[in-house]
Order: structure tokens, then C-alpha cells, then sequence
């Protein structure tokens, strides 16, 4: 499925990526900007964020419940990551500014 259609990424493109820059550090904060830089690419029109956060979301909780490890270090992790969705928006938002009318 095409996620960015600005830079032609697709949700596996994503999904690789970030296992990828999981496996090389577990426990760092993976950001929209990071996945495009690792794929030489840049954010244009940033509709696409909202949904490039979901994904990381999901795949840091998939990628920490497979590895195990302890609550104590896996829950505030995560808070962290799902505290993306606040800086980022959420899927609803897609970049439009509140006072955005399409018509
Ligand atoms: S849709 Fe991804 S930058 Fe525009």
C-alpha cells in the first residue's frame, strides 16, 4: 500500500526501515524525518506523517513485544513513541490547517 504518494514510499518500505534502524539501536526514537533520511527521501507535503507515526507506532510495539524484555523499561518506552501521535497528528489531521475547507 502507498503511504507517501509525494515520494512514492509504501507501508513495507516503512515497516523495513524501521526494523532495520530497531535492530541497530532498540531503544531509539524513531521520528518521521529519520525513516525519509534513511530512504534518501524528504518530506514534501507531509499529509502523509499522521500515518508514517501509526506505523511506527505499531512496528516498535510488534518489534519490543517479540524481543521481550522487562515493563518496567518496555512501558515508558512506548509512551514516548505513542507520544509522537501529539507532535505529529493523527490520521484525521492529514497536514490541513484547522481552518482548511475543501469546498
Ligand atoms: S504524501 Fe508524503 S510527503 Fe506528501
Amino acid at each position: 500500500m502507498l503511504v507517501c504518494h509525494c515520494n512514492l514510499i509504501t507501508q513495507k518500505d516503512i515497516e523495513e526501515v524501521v526494523v532495520s534502524l530497531l535492530e541497530a539501536d532498540p531503544w531509539q526514537l524513531i521520528v518521521p524525518a529519520k525513516v525519509y533520511h534513511t530512504l534518501k527521501k524528504r518530506g514534501r507535503c507531509c499529509g502523509c506523517f499522521p500515518n508514517v507515526v501509526d506505523t511506527i507506532i505499531r512496528v516498535t510495539e510488534e518489534f519490543h513485544r517479540r524481543a521481550g524484555g522487562g515493563e518496567t523499561e518496555i512501558v515508558p518506552f512506548l509512551d514516548r513513541v505513542r507520544g509522537l501521535r501529539g507532535q505529529y497528528g493523527s490520521i484525521g489531521h492529514e497536514g490541513r490547517r484547522t481552518d482548511h475547507r475543501a469546498a
